[in-house]
């Protein structure tokens, strides 16, 4: 069991101004923000990122939507973090999303489904080593992880 996760709010949630809300929600849920980030991401590094659906008939409508516009990126701490958040945004289409989850309440649809979250402790790892270095990780205590 792993205590990271990541994260990342889409760009429709932020375009529509969700992202105070969403981390709101988020730290309230007992998660620690180890790192943060706005940012654009090329088509590049959508496709990147998104590699292991390379062979989805979705990709191409998945990576464009994905560098339409800034998201916002973040490692979330917490005892078992992929599941614990997970179960905080709900289903990955929000029409079967639970009442109250994240997806719920911001999502406009299955691919501008507000936020992403880490599927597994390894894939966990390697997103976050995708958007932030070492020297961007904070403890608790302040200082670098
Ligand atoms: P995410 O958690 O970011 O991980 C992969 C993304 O692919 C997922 O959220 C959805 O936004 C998207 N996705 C998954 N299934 C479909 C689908 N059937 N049609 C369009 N997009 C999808």
């Amino acid at each position: 069991m792993g205590n990271i996760t990541l994260t990342m709010i889409k760009p429709v949630a932020v375009k529509n101004g969700y992202t105070g809300k969403i981390l709101e929600k988020i730290t309230s849920a007992g998660f620690r923000i180890q790192a943060l980030r706005m940012l654009r991401m090329s088509k590049a590094d959508a496709e990147k990122f998104y590699e292991v659906h390379k062979e989805r008939p979705f990709y191409g409508e998945l990576t464009d939507f994905m560098s339409s516009g800034p998201v916002v990126a973040a490692i979330l701490e917490k005892e078992n973090a992929v599941e614990d958040y997970r179960k905080l945004i709900g289903a990955t289409n929000p029409a079967n999303a639970e009442e109250g989850t994240i997806r719920k309440m911001y999502a406009t649809d299955i691919q501008a489904n507000a936020v992403h979250g880490s599927d597994s402790d390894e894939n966990a790892e390697i997103e976050a080593s995708f958007f932030f270095s070492k020297k961007e990780r904070y403890k608790q205590d302040g200082n670098l992880i």
